[in-house]
């Protein structure tokens, strides 16, 4: 089932989400159907609030499709270390046609659960440590948008505004 994505201005997506205590068929079946959300909205991660649903389930896929060994699925994630610093354009499928340039650290460890509930470290740089980071804060109800300066989030939040004027948001 594809999701309808959830766009910034829903309160959904600036509150932390419920920790995942149940790893059941409903649970497998929600990381499938995030994933078939996330690439029908040509995304390479999807958090669970940005389908409306608030609980602490992400999922990635850096390749797009090109390697299923490199889906991941995060259950309860943390991030446990992160080093480095790096600025890159950034894009979130709930701010859709903004990229703007975000400076994060450049390699990170998450740890998570996996559909069975068992726990695992993933480590990543470049676009999978960014994915990590931005996944996760998504579970935590924050945004790449609250990352950049005062000036250049009110001329974002200005557009967005405008757009819901004109009911293009
Ligand atoms: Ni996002």
């Amino acid at each position: 089932m594809i999701y309808t994505i959830v766009k910034f201005g829903d309160p959904v997506l600036e509150k932390p989400s419920a920790p995942i205590t149940e790893f059941d068929d409903d649970l497998s079946k929600l990381a499938d159907d995030m994933f078939e959300s996330m690439y029908a909205a040509h995304g390479v991660g999807l958090a669970a609030p940005q389908i409306g649903i608030s609980k602490r389930i992400a999922v990635i896929d850096v390749t797009f499709k090109e390697d299923p060994e490199s889906k991941i699925v995060l259950v309860n994630p943390e991030i446990i270390h992160t080093e480095g610093r790096l600025t890159s354009n950034e894009g979130c499928l709930s701010l859709p046609e903004f990229r703007e340039k975000v400076t994060r650290p450049s390699k990170i460890t998450a740890r998570a659960q996996n559909l069975k509930g068992e726990f695992f470290d993933v480590t990543g740089e470049d676009l999978l440590g960014r994915a990590l980071l931005h996944e996760t804060d998504h579970l935590n109800g924050k945004l790449y948008i609250s990352l950049l300066s005062g000036l250049k989030r009110d001329l974002m939040k200005r557009k967005i505004r405008k757009l819901m004027k004109q009911g293009e948001w």
